[in-house]
Formats: structure tokens, C-alpha cells, sequence
């Protein structure tokens, strides 16, 4: 009985080990790349993000921030309105409008780039209306 439970343990270990192989081949596997475009629609007007073009010059994480055990991530890149919702819900703290850009948007995941961009003589947006687009 006991050798039996234990012969059984020790399959199973076999076994999930050769079920990791598979699994570390997937692992490696490219991750999605998400969406080439996005609109977002908030009432200050649309916002058309190029992601494609975004995640193809910049780091993945200067964006997606590491998963938070306050609120783990579902899936490594999730979206963002997953958990950043308007307003906040605990135990988030930060609402949607401020995971893109603070009130005065003069920081946040968005500004910040966009601000040091400009800096450098880069041609980005940072006034409101460089982003936020009203319907003609
Ligand atoms: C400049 C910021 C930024 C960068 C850089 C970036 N992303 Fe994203 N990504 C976003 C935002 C914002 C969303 C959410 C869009 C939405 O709400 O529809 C998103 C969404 C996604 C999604 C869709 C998630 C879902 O659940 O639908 C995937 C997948 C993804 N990104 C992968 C990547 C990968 C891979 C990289 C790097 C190669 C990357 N992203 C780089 C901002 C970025
Ligand atoms: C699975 C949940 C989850 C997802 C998805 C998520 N976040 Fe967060 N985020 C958190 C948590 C938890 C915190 C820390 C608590 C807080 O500030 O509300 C946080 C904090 C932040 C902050 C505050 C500054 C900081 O780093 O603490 C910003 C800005 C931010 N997230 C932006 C984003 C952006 C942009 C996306 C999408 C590309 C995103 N988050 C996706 C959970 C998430
Ligand atoms: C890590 C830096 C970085 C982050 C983060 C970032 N951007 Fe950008 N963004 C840039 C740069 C640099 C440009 C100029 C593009 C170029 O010159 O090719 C740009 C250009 C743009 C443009 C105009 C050109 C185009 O591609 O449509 C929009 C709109 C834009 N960004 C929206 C956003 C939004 C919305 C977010 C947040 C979800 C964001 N960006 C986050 C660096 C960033
Ligand atoms: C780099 C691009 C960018 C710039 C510049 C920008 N925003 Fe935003 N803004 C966004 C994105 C992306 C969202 C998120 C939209 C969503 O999730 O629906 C947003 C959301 C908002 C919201 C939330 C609205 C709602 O109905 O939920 C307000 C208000 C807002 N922005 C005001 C401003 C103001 C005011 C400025 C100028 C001081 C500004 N924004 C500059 C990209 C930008």
C-alpha cells in the first residue's frame, strides 16, 4: 500500500518532468505582441495609440509593469484597464486616466516618455490635443 502511493509519487514525477519539456518549449516560444493599434475613447476626446510601432522601439516593461501581489497579473502583458479602473476599486490606488497620464498630465506610464522625448528634440505629443482627438 505504502510502496504503492510511493511508486505512484514517483511516476508522477517522471512523468510531470517529461510534461515540462513541451512546456519549456512553449515558454519559449514568442509571446503576443498585442495589437498594432488601439483607439481608446475617453470623453476628453479619442486617443489612437500605435502599439505596434511603440513596442517595436521601446521595451515591453517600460510599459507593462511587473505583476503587483496586491493584484497579480492574469496574463504577463494584461491589459491595463484590467485593474486600472475609473475610479479605482481596492485595493488598486491608481484609476485608469492616472496609469496613462496624471491630472495635470504632466507625469505617468504615457507623459513621462513622451515629456523626456521632447526633451531631446523628438517630435511627440504632449499637449492634450496632440493625443485627444474630437471628432471633426
Ligand atoms: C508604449 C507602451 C507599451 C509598450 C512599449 C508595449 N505595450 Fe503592450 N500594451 C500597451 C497598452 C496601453 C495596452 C492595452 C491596450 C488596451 O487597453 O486595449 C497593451 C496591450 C498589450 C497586449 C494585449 C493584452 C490583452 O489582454 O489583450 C499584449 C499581448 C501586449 N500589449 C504585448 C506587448 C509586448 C510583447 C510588448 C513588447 C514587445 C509591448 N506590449 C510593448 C502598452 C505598451
Ligand atoms: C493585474 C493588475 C494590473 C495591470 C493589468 C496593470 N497594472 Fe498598473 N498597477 C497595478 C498595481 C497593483 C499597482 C500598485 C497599486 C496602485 O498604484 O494602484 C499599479 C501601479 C501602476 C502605476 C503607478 C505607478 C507605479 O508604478 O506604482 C502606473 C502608472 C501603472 N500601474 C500603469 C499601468 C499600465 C500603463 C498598465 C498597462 C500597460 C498597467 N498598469 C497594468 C496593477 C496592474
Ligand atoms: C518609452 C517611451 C514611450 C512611451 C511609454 C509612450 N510613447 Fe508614445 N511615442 C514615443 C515616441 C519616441 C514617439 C515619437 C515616434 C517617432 O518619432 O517615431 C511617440 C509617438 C506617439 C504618438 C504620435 C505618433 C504615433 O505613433 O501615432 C502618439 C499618439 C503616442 N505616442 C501615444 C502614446 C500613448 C497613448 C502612450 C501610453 C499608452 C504612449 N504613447 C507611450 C515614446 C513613447
Ligand atoms: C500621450 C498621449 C496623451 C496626452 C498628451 C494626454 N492624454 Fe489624456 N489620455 C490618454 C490616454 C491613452 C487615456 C486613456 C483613455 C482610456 O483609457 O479610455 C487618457 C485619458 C484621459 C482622461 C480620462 C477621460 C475619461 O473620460 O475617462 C482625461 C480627462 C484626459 N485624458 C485628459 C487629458 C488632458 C487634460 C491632457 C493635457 C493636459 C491629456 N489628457 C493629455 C492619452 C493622452
Amino acid at each position: 500500500m505504502v510502496m504503492g502511493i510511493l511508486r505512484n509519487a514517483v511516476l508522477g514525477v517522471v512523468l510531470s518532468a517529461g510534461c515540462l519539456l513541451p512546456g519549456k518549449v512553449a515558454a519559449q516560444a514568442p509571446e503576443p505582441a498585442g495589437p498594432d493599434t488601439v483607439v481608446f475613447a475617453p470623453t476628453r476626446g479619442k486617443v489612437t495609440f500605435t502599439h505596434g510601432a511603440h513596442a517595436k522601439a521601446n521595451e515591453c516593461g517600460s510599459c507593462h509593469h511587473a505583476s503587483r501581489p496586491e493584484k497579480p497579473m492574469t496574463s504577463p502583458r494584461q491589459k491595463c484597464d484590467g485593474c486600472h479602473t475609473e475610479p479605482a476599486t481596492v485595493p488598486m490606488k491608481t484609476d485608469r486616466r492616472f496609469a496613462y497620464h496624471d491630472t495635470e498630465a504632466r507625469q505617468g506610464t504615457c507623459f513621462n516618455c513622451h515629456a523626456k522625448a521632447a526633451d531631446a528634440g523628438k517630435q511627440v505629443p504632449v499637449a492634450c490635443g496632440d493625443c485627444h482627438k474630437r471628432d471633426e
